[in-house]
């Protein structure tokens, strides 16, 4: 353990650290659940969705015996649906494999859905102060700087060199505070963008800062480009009613509801849209009023939305496989939406 790093370190979070409900507790159950909710999402965020889902699903048990709809609708606006579905299987194994009691040996731990090495670890340093360390884009960035480490951080080369560093510098008799001020550090106090060096408890020992690197570190390895998608949504709008479908394929919103869609490689004029209307749902000449257009932007795509409105009573989908007619007011309630409908849904656009 590098003695120095990690007393300093502890005394910043016991002077800084932000009071959060998943924090200073043991309840691994509570603690999984704040670690799967925050996956990718700021605390800001979540916090609201953890509380909910606390309230809603106090034990294990309550959540493995929910539906999938259920817990989708809960989930709405986090993003990466897989998390949610995951989370659900998750409860349902531990359930049925472990009579509702969380393992606590990290070779099971692992093999459940949605948990990798980060959660791994923390659940089991959080809740049974096992002396695993976490790393998650927090600790990368403070261990690049501080050790003046260039790896680029989203390579396998990377994951064994900071995994090694981390476990090296752990605090073995306090991991679990160990964990949550090394996160809370990089959070908090050692930024991506203009952290405060000067105002900062590791100023002599960084070796970034010594060497004028933070802002280089840590190093990543470009993305690749994103995907861009066309989507082409038919939003039939008669008597505060209008027809979804959910989504199944192996895709984005995999579980989530949405209106009528074709996917289109380009974006479509009226005329080419009223083609294709026809040749995909046998609809003949709608009449059809280009509403809204919305750039929707996940991780990895880009996605171009058209919403096209039809207002008739005579217009339906019977036959068209798994579609079907709901109250508007049920989208985003009973029906689980992504965020791009409901972005539509609030917009004045959509009241034609
Ligand atoms: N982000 C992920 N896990 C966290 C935790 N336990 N506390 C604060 N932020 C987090």
């Amino acid at each position: 353990m590098n003695y120095s790093f990690t007393v300093t370190l502890q005394k910043w979070y016991i002077n800084h650290k932000r009071p959060l409900p998943w924090r200073d507790i043991s309840n691994p159950y509570l603690i999984w659940l704040s670690e799967i909710i925050l996956q990718q999402t700021r605390v800001s965020q979540g916090l609201p969705y953890y509380e909910r889902f606390v309230e809603q699903f106090p034990t294990i048990k309550d959540l493995a015996a929910a539906s999938e709809d259920e817990i989708l609708t809960l989930w709405q606006g986090l993003g990466y649906y897989s998390r949610g579905r995951n989370m659900l299987k998750c409860a349902k194994m531990i359930v049925a494999n472990y009579d509702g009691v969380f393992p606590s040996e990290i070779k099971e731990v692992k093999k459940l859905p949605g948990i990798g090495d980060y959660t791994a670890s923390a659940i089991l340093s959080f809740a049974f102060d096992q002396a695993h360390p976490v790393l998650d884009g927090n600790v990368y960035r403070v261990l690049s700087r501080y050790y003046g480490i260039d790896i680029p951080i989203n390579t396998p080369l990377a994951f064994k060199t900071f995994k090694s560093l981390a476990g090296e510098i752990l605090d073995k008799k306090n991991p679990a505070q160990h964990n949550q001020a090394i996160m809370e550090f990089g959070a908090l106090h050692c930024t991506p963008k203009k952290p405060d060096c000067g105002a900062c408890v590791f100023n002599e020992t960084c070796v970034a800062a010594r060497e004028g690197k933070v802002q280089n570190l840590p190093v990543k390895l470009k993305a690749k480009a994103k995907r861009i998608r066309h989507f082409n949504y038919l939003v039939v709008l008669s008597n505060d009613k209008t027809w979804i479908k959910k989504r199944k394929s192996k895709d984005i919103w995999q579980g989530l509801f949405e209106f009528p869609l074709l996917e289109t490689p380009q974006a479509l004029s009226n005329a080419q849209f009223i083609t294709s209307v026809d040749s995909e749902f046998g609809i003949t000449n709608p009449q059809v009023k280009k509403v809204d257009s919305i750039k929707h932007l996940l991780t990895h795509q880009t996605i171009y939305a058209d919403f096209w409105v039809v207002t008739s009573s005579h217009f339906n989908f019977n036959g068209i496989s798994d579609t079907f007619e709901v109250d508007l007011q049920a989208l985003g309630t009973e029906y689980a939406i992504p965020v791009l409908i409901s972005k539509f849904l609030e917009s004045p656009l959509m009241n034609v």
